[in-house]
């Protein structure tokens, strides 16, 4: 069977402010109801003025390196997804790596939004198995709380988004007792690219930041809400069908499914156009929002440390997001 990449120790980290529909109401024109029923969302965690993307990288990865019962030394490469760093320039990987005390290791930056988590398993399931590396701290961390628009353009996003960071110790693992990640399948359309994306700054405008685009609120994350929708309920499904295909297993082989918590009803539509019942797809949104690259470990997490995702099963990871990037992975746990 070969060499398979696994999860040797994985956690997740969120802030302690807790933001409720309530809390956003007295902020701004919308309501509990609304949020509820077009998102699922009830609460989400922000972070304090102060503290960056890095920190709550940094957060999860000391408790999955505690997990993975492992020195820190022993770690010889990073790969961070986010599409909210702490700086337009450098990136949050060798932040964490200053942060932690972590040797002079390579750290890598991966920005694929909300696909970003699969797009860091697949680079590194690529070092792992080549032996290129023989254990990465992969993070995922996102804080977009310091950057909503809390006007009547910017409410559909602004209502959408949490705060919070996951973290992963990769290894590989010659068993062959068939545990482990079986395969990352990935797409883009860059076609879309203005169907969801923060505009500016751009390095097209000379000077880069004029004064006019904070007026117009170009800083600010935009979309196209129904497009976003209608591709994210059908792109994952088909990146799950591909995937399973490509590994010669079908949809009852699923466990569970884990979709990027986007909004609670893609979530429940990919699942029912995949023919899966209800309780194998895992959504937390409803406590988090929408935490971007981290929201698919997060969910993993939680539901490995709730006892749900057990030994042997199989798990389906679908994302899809700003690009258009999406796609799938399979772990059998
Ligand atoms: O991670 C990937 C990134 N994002 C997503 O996956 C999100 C994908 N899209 C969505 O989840 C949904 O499109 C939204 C939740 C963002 C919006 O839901 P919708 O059912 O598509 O609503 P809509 O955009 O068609 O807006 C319906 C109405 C509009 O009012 P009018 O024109 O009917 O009077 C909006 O202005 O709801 C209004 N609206 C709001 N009302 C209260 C939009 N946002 C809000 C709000 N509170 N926060």
């Amino acid at each position: 069977m070969g060499k398979r990449t696994v999860i040797a120790g994985l956690d997740f980290y969120v802030p302690p402010k807790v933001v409720t529909n309530l809390d956003l109401q007295k902020m701004m024109n919308t309501s509990d109801e609304w949020i509820r029923e077009r998102t699922g969302i009830i609460e989400r965690h922000w972070a304090e003025p102060g503290v960056g993307t890095s920190d709550l990288a940094c957060q999860a990865a000391l408790k999955a390196i505690e997990k993975a019962g492992l020195d820190k030394n022993e770690i010889d490469f990073i790969i961070a997804a986010t599409l909210s760093p702490d700086h337009y320039f450098p990136g949050i990987g060798l932040m964490v790596q200053a942060k932690l005390g972590l040797k002079d290791i390579g750290a890598l930056d991966i920005r694929d939004q909300c696909s970003g988590f699969l797009y860091a398993l697949s680079v590194a399931d690529q070092y792992i198995r080549t032996g290129t590396y023989k254990k990465i701290l992969l993070v995922a961390a996102e804080l977009q709380s310091a950057n909503l628009d809390f006007s009547d353009e910017g409410r559909d996003m602004s209502v959408l988004f949490g705060d919070g960071g996951a973290a992963l110790i990769l290894e590989a693992d010659d068993s062959g007792d068939g545990r482990g990640l079986l395969g990352c399948y990935l797409f883009s359309d860059g076609r879309f690219v203005n169907e969801l994306w923060m505009e500016k700054p751009s390095s097209r405008d000379n000077p880069t930041f004029q004064p006019e685009f904070f007026r117009q609120g170009k800083f600010f994350p935009r979309m196209n809400g129904r497009a976003v929708f209608k591709n994210a309920c059908e792109k994952m499904p088909q990146a799950v069908l591909y995937g399973l295909n490509q590994l010669g297993l079908t949809v009852a082989d699923i466990d569970y499914l884990i979709p990027h918590q986007a909004n609670d009803r893609i979530s429940q539509m990919v699942g029912r156009s995949l023919k899966l019942s209800e309780e194998k797809v895992i959504r937390n949104i409803q406590r988090y929002g929408n935490t971007t690259a981290a929201s698919i470990p997060i969910a993993l997490a939680e539901a490995v440390q709730s006892g749900l995702i057990k030994k042997g099963q199989l798990l389906a990871l679908t994302a899809f997001g700003s690009g258009f990037t999406w796609g799938s992975a399979f772990i059998r746990w």
